[in-house]
């Protein structure tokens, strides 16, 4: 089934929003983009442009012409009002911080300015979609699913969509057929915390810094033991660093919140680094002051022989 729409909105132009935006527009989507934060707006776009997995890379390595890469950016506006970003549209899709309130506010305003029939999706990771629907009316209620991309999104091929008992069949639907247009494979999920995915990645995470707290291995063995023994292509911490530890904390304080599943508890390793402004890896998480590895002071693997 070919695409139902050509036009996405995304709310919340941070890591996920602005390469999920470029994802869209070099799919050849026309995207319009709205952070609360005018600064936020452009470090999306240098993201966007710049970044590893950006435009300009992608036309350094032959992946794109100049004139396509050119063209996806022209698909992108970013505007400073929610109501301009979704007025006309039948898709929104959320990309802001992991606050159940903050969500729960877009998706209020998003269905008033959206279309009457305009799916609201949204890219949680770990808060339910059930909590974030379940003050609207049945009818929004049917429109609203989750539609979780997995970072890098512009290369990760997998895309979770989350149905509620409530969502109706043809949202599900419509949202795997944009998934097929962008190349990536939907697998569909009963809403529930954590999803599929997160639900064992967490998972992972949470054992290896049980491991690390307990002393039995260095966050670089760690990870190594998890490339080289299992074929991941990243170890848990080299990820936490890739998604956020911000992120990486908050998924799992939604996740201990919604299942008081001790795994889910977050690690005092985990608080500490955030609390001290570790955030994840300075290259992609702007303002942080490292993630594990320049924490411990080691190299990440693949920065040296290892
Ligand atoms: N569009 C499309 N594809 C692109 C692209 C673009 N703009 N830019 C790069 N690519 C593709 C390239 O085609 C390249 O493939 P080829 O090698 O065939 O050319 C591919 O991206 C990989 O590029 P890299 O050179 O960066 O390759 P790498 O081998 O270093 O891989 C990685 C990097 C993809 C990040 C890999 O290490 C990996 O898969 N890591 C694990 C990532 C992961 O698990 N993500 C999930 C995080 S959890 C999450 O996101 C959920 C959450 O809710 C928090």
């Amino acid at each position: 089934m070919p695409s139902p729409v050509n036009h996405v909105s995304i709310v919340g132009f941070g890591l996920m929003g602005a390469q999920i935006a470029q994802l869209l527009a070099q799919s050849g989507f026309s995207v319009s983009a709205y952070d609360v934060s005018e600064a936020q707006l452009h470090s999306g776009l240098d993201l966007v442009r710049k970044g590893k997995y950006g435009l300009e890379n992608s036309v350094a390595k032959r992946r794109m012409t100049e004139e396509e890469a050119d063209n996806a950016l022209s698909r992108i506006i970013l505007l400073n009002s929610l109501e301009d970003t979704c007025k006309g549209s039948d898709f929104v899709l959320e990309a802001v911080v992991e606050d159940l309130d903050t969500k729960r506010e877009i998706f209020s305003k998003a269905a008033v300015y959206a279309n009457q029939d305009a799916i609201l999706a949204s890219n949680t990771s770990t808060l339910t979609i059930s909590r974030i629907s379940e003050s609207f009316s049945p009818k929004v209620r049917a429109r609203i699913a989750g539609m979780h991309f997995f970072n890098p999104p512009q290369v990760m091929k997998l895309v979770e969509v989350v149905r509620t008992r409530e969502t109706n069949r043809e949202v599900v639907s419509k949202i795997e057929a944009l998934c097929t247009s962008l190349h990536k494979t939907p697998v569909e999920v009963l809403d529930s915390p954590g999803f599929v995915a997160n639900r064992i990645g967490i998972s992972v995470f949470a054992e290896a810094s049980s491991l690390l707290e307990k002393g039995i291995a260095s966050v670089r063995d760690i990870d190594l033991a998890m490339r080289l023994g299992y074929g991941y292509p990243m170890g848990p911490f080299e990820l936490g660093d890739l998604v956020g530890l911000d992120s990486r904390l908050r998924n799992m304080e939604a996740m201990y919140s919604d299942t008081q599943d001790e795994r889910f508890r977050p690690p005092k390793i985990l608080e500490k680094l955030v609390s001290e402004g570790y955030l994840g890896d300075p290259k992609t998480k702007r303002g942080s002051k490292g993630g594990y590895y320049e924490y411990f002071g080691l190299k990440r693997p693949g920065e040296d022989n290892g």
